[in-house]
């Protein structure tokens, strides 16, 4: 089983993927966290190639797209290899935040033709501008009027392609809460 996390920056995904894992090992599965952009050196670009101010603009998301992509590409016999394992893998991240963040359905949607399809995204929603004051000082998409428009994208998406969604901004415990509820019934659990 492949369960991403998605959601604006801010919204609490790598916290709350650790207390989902922590959990499900807790309950006797065998868990793998993935993140992306990855460690590989297409992750490593990324990262750099995130930290310039002009990463927003159209032609600069453009390349970024096909380095996700790329990079996403990698991880395809990884995340087969783990589920082959018997491991639940859960990945803060997948296809679907290029959906979110890059402009382009169509053409994003060519350039991640093997990525795997998650079998359970959920969507942590919240308002932009508290999402923007959990990231202070960081310094990457953070200006407000591109994330509001990610943040729509995504709820778009969610009711496109059945994404569960949670509302991020309950408390980390409710929200940890929430998502186990979706997650107990899919790997047969009692929550
Ligand atoms: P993020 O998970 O926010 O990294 P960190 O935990 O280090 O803050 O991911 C880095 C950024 O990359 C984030 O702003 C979202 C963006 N991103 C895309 O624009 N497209 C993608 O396909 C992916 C995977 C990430």
């Amino acid at each position: 089983m492949y369960i991403t996390l998605e959601g604006i920056d801010g919204s609490g995904k790598s916290t709350q993927i650790q207390m989902l894992a922590e959990w499900l090992r807790t309950n006797g599965f065998s868990v793998k966290v993935l993140k992306e952009p990855t460690d590989s050196l297409v992750g490593d670009l990324i990262r750099k190639m995130l930290r310039n101010p002009s990463a927003i603009q159209v032609n600069f998301q453009k390349s970024l797209a096909l380095l996700f992509a790329a990079d996403r590409t990698l991880l395809i016999e990884k995340i087969m290899e783990e589920e082959e394992s018997d491991r639940i893998v859960l990945s803060d991240r997948s296809f679907y935040s290029s959906l979110a963040y890059q402009e382009g359905e169509e053409w994003i949607t060519q350039v991640n033709k093997y990525a795997r399809e998650p079998d359970l995204v959920i969507l942590l929603d919240l308002e932009t501008e508290t999402a923007l004051k959990r990231c202070e000082g960081k310094d990457r998409f953070e200006k407000k009027d591109f994330l509001n428009k990610i943040r729509n994208k995504y709820l778009a998406l969610a009711d496109k392609h059945g994404f569960m969604v949670v509302n991020a901004n309950s408390g980390i415990n409710k929200v940890h809460a929430d998502i186990k509820k979706i997650v107990a019934p899919k790997i047969g659990i009692c929550f």
